[in-house]
């Protein structure tokens, strides 16, 4: 079916709109403080399978399920351990996910087949009064095409859902710019599935035990069983091939200049921009503005036309470590170590 995607303002009409969409069983996108998410009725079976088919995305990934309210966890979740109980109250409403063992109530499809769940509440107002007046649980990837950088903006979402999907939120950019965290649990201790706002030096004010999963860093064997299936597929690629280059900006600027040539661009910090010679785009200097911007920046070299983009390589501690996994992945995991 092909759609004429309206774009909804996130006032009340807009919201109610978005609502009466999902209720009938239709997608929307909608605005999250992470990146935008491509919602439908996580409970309703054939809504579901509209996002997967939106989306281009294979069916054993599973869909994270938003709530509004804390209590709507016992409707999904069958257990939530004492450690998720601290988690919880810690960080939500906000940029977490926890994957919990589900209850019936959730269809397989939502869940990619598994016997948990990934559950989220998020902190942005109109995503929640969406999920409120929709009456049910959402199901939302980001608003993507497989594949393709998270959309940061309605903007975004517009150029890869046009036709696929019936509206589009906008609630302007969206704060954080990356994905929420993923966390699962094992006894008392916490793995990290995938890094995001929630940093790991956050997860263990929370219990001394965090362990980062080896698939954030690591490329998974494909033919491999993974804890988080999202971690086996390519993930937020331009066109162009992007490459890692680690080192100074001596280094870096002496690389780029024996590998320029017409369509090479870089990505480089904001304080490098001065002493650069070459073509580029900036992408912050703190991890903070470097989370806000790097979808962004990936998906203006597609515009640009962009064949090669080489990346100053971001810091890797607290939120800088969701950047650099992002990165990682759009890299396909190639890093120059200079
Ligand atoms: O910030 C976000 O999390 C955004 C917004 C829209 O909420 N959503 C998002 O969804 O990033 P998605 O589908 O693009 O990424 C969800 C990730 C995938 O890597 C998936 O494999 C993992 O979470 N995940 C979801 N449910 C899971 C489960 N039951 N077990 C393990 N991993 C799970
Ligand atoms: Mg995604």
């Amino acid at each position: 079916m092909i759609y004429e995607t309206k774009i909804l303002k996130p006032n009340k009409e807009g919201i109610n709109e978005a609502a009466k969409l999902l209720k009938s069983g239709e997608v929307v996108a909608i605005p999250t403080e992470t990146v935008y998410g491509l919602a439908a009725d996580a409970l309703n079976e054939e809504a579901v399978v509209k996002i997967f088919k939106a989306k281009g995305r294979p069916q054993d990934n599973p869909l994270i399920v938003h709530i509004a309210d804390f209590e709507k966890i016992y409707n999904y979740a069958q257990e939530v351990p004492k450690v998720a109980l601290k988690l919880a109250e810690r960080f939500w409403p906000g940029p977490l996910t926890m994957v919990l063992p589900k209850k019936d109530i959730v269809p397989k499809i939502t869940s990619g087949g598994l016997e948990t769940i990934g559950i989220r509440l998020p902190s942005n107002e109109v995503a929640r009064k969406i999920i409120r007046l929709s009456g049910t649980a959402l199901a939302a990837p980001s608003a993507n095409l497989s594949g393709s950088p998270s959309p940061t903006c309605a903007a975004h979402v517009f150029d890869d859902m046009n036709g696929r999907i019936p509206a589009i939120v906008d609630g302007g950019s969206c704060d954080v710019g990356v994905e929420s965290t993923v966390v699962s649990f094992e006894g008392n201790a916490i793995r990290l599935l995938r890094p995001g706002f929630i940093s790991i030096e956050d997860l263990k004010e929370v219990s001394e035990e965090v362990i980062a999963d080896d698939g954030i860093l690591h490329k998974v064997d494909p033919g491999k069983k993974v804890l988080s299936p999202g971690m086996k597929y390519k993930h937020y690629s331009p066109k162009a091939r992007v490459i890692i280059v680690e080192g100074s900006l001596e280094s870096f600027i002496s690389y780029v200049s024996k590998h320029n040539s017409e369509k090479t661009y870089s990505m480089i910090f904001d304080s490098d921009k001065n002493l650069f010679p070459f073509k580029n785009l900036t992408y912050g200097d703190t991890s903070l503005s470097q989370a806000h911007e790097v979808f962004d920046k990936l998906r203006e070299f597609d515009k640009l036309g962009a064949e090669i983009v080489f990346v100053r390589c971001p810091q890797k501690e607290g939120v800088g470590l969701a950047v650099y996994n992002r990165l990682l992945r759009a890299a396909g995991f190639e890093v120059i170590t200079l």
